[in-house]
């Protein structure tokens, strides 16, 4: 029983509630405050490292045009780390 539920636990989790990889870490603290205001938080294996900036520009232009709180330059940086240390290759 236990091997398989261990087994269970790996696999990729792709049902409609996202489960973020080191899903306790700042990086996926800031994806779930800045991305659930308007749609489940992606998976960062959704886009490469290289993809990722232009995504989240986009992203914070949708907050200003719907006049959230925008993402501040500290929290973009370590949102993009984040990001880029899970994302596809
Ligand atoms: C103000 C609303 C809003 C917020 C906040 C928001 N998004 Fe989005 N997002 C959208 C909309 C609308 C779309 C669909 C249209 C598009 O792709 O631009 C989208 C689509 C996406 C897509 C799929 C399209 C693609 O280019 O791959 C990704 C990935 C994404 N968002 C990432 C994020 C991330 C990461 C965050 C948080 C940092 C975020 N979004 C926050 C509105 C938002």
């Amino acid at each position: 029983m236990l091997p398989l539920l261990l087994i269970a636990c790996e696999l990729p989790q792709q049902s409609s509630h996202t489960v973020l990889p080191a899903s306790d870490s700042k990086g996926a603290q800031l994806m779930k405050k800045y991305c659930s205001d308007c749609h489940a938080p992606p998976s960062p294996a959704a886009h490469t490292a290289k993809e990722w900036p232009n995504v989240i520009y986009r992203m914070q232009e949708r907050r200003r045009m719907k006049a959230y709180t925008l993402i501040d330059e500290n929290e973009e940086r370590l949102l993009l780390d984040y990001l880029k240390e899970f994302a596809k290759s």
